[in-house]
């Protein structure tokens, strides 16, 4: 199994698509700042996220709804610094993206001021249109389905996403949707394990799971999380990779090597 340290070449579109199809599996875990984007890369990290979950783990927030355009920005350009290889993808905060001209500038602010290669936004369908504008205008699109915590006020809490049949149509139409629409990536967040498995096989672009399912093209965790010194509870679909490691590299490299050799998710990390 090769992953990017070992080659030593850059992580883009193309290699993820490219991994997709050789069923290579992609390793993602997010990050804030340069010193760990640093580590993240030398322990084999394909993608690196700057999420808007640093609104709760760098900030200190109950959501990532404070998060601001000038705080994406600001971590994007540190996490920058500390990578020469693996893809950077940066989140649009909570209302950024709320017209399609307003999707375009802060999404072209990220790329140009902040060193991002990719942008990563929540919505189904009804994002189409934008992501259609990102790609024509060169930005790549990491679509967000499942649980979008930026929506966690009109869901009612943190919830699994699909349950129901009408639900997990409609996701899958939706994946469907914003693919056709331009998006390069797609991100399933608590998603039940069949459905996820359903999206990833129906999918061309590589789906990246996250409390999703082990068939997924790659997993993605909050760093924090894995190293257990997230604030509040860990959730059910991460993993302590601290608990058996004597260092933070190394948790981190247990991270990879258990995505890469589809040890992670296990059972206890998915949902029916
Ligand atoms: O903000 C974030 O950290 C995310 C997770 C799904 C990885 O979007």
């Amino acid at each position: 199994m090769s992953t990017q340290s070992d080659t030593g070449k850059k992580v883009t579109v193309r290699r993820l698509a490219e991994m997709k199809r050789a069923k290579e599996k992609i390793a993602c875990l997010t990050a804030y700042d340069a010193s760990f984007a640093q580590i993240l890369e030398k322990s084999g990290v394909d993608v690196v996220l700057v999420g808007d979950s640093l609104g709760m783990v760098i900030q200190g927030e109950e959501t990532t709804l404070p998060v601001s355009v000038e705080d994406m920005l600001y971590h994007t350009q540190c996490v920058a610094r500390g990578l020469n290889k693996s893809l950077l993808i940066t989140d649009m905060p909570f209302l950024s993206f709320t017209t399609v001209d307003e999707a375009v500038l802060n999404a072209g602010l990220f790329m140009k001021q902040g060193g991002a290669h990719m942008v990563k936004l929540e919505g189904g369908a009804d994002q189409a249109e934008t992501v259609a504008a990102l790609s024509r205008n060169g930005i790549p699109v990491c679509a967000h389905l499942g649980l979008q915590p930026q929506y966690v006020h009109k869901i009612g809490g943190y919830l699994v996403q699909g349950r129901e049949q009408a639900a997990a149509d409609k996701m899958l139409d939706d994946a469907l949707t914003l693919q056709h629409a331009g998006a390069d990536m797609m991100l399933l967040e608590c998603v039940p394990e069949v459905l996820a498995s359903k999206i990833t096989e129906a999918l061309d672009i590589p789906v990246i799971g996250i409390g999703a399912s082990a068939d997924c093209d790659g997993q993605i965790l909050v760093l924090y999380d894995i190293l257990d010194i997230s604030l509040g509870l860990r959730p059910k679909f991460s993993k302590n990779f601290m608990a058996s490691a004597n260092s933070i590299e190394e948790a981190i490299q247990h991270y990879v090597s258990a995505v890469e050799q589809g040890e992670f998710p296990a059972a206890e990390h998915v949902f029916k």
